[in-house]
């Protein structure tokens, strides 16, 4: 029997088809958290903050809105504050993540941000200080928390739902010199 065009086409799109990566399947993912290697099989959708969470047990970070609009997720990468939850996982790949839970010395003593936080009680429920802390850090290696207004400028993607900011600004100019010290 003659193989007509539309049997080609139709055979062609099959192949295609079945070809073609599903975005359900898993990818090979390595992610350098707190400097250590992460091999992972993920969901190519899935997000840092959930790689993060539900892969690795590092639930310091934490899921406020999951849009982008409070702060709670924020982590380092290279140094730089990135929003966890608006960061697929895959692009993270190559970066050195810091979370909570690697921002104090092996020595387990708390980085001089932690350690302002607590002394100014620049916290409540606690929920939103992780994304706060490690925001603050970039804040002043970003050079911009030279006064009270530029820290609650720059520092004003990071919602606190308890409303401890007077406390949040006191503790970031008390940590910036310790941290040039550090
Ligand atoms: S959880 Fe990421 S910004 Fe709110
Ligand atoms: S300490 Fe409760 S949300 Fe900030």
């Amino acid at each position: 029997m003659a193989v007509t065009l539309l049997d080609r086409v139709s055979a062609e799109a099959a192949t295609a088809t079945t070809a073609a990566p599903s975005p359900r399947d898993l990818v090979d993912v390595t992610l350098t958290v707190n400097g250590r290697d992460h091999h992972l099989k993920l969901d190519n959708r899935t997000t840092l903050l959930d790689a993060l969470r539900e892969h690795m047990a590092l639930t310091g970070s934490k899921k406020g809105c999951d849009h982008g609009q409070c702060g709670a997720c924020t982590v380092l990468a290279d140094g730089q504050r990135v929003l966890s939850c608006l960061t697929l996982a895959v692009v993270a790949q190559g970066r050195k993540v810091t979370t909570i839970e690697g921002l104090a010395g092996a020595d387990g003593e708390l980085h001089p941000m932690q350690q302002a936080f607590i002394d100014h009680d620049a916290f409540q429920c606690g929920y939103c200080t992780p994304g706060q802390i490690l925001s603050a850090v970039a804040c002043v290696h970003e050079g911009h928390a030279n006064d009270a207004d530029e820290v609650r400028e720059y520092m004003s993607g990071n919602l606190c739902r308890c409303a401890a900011y007077p406390n949040i600004v006191d503790a970031v100019l008390d940590a910036k010199p310790k941290m040039k010290e550090a």
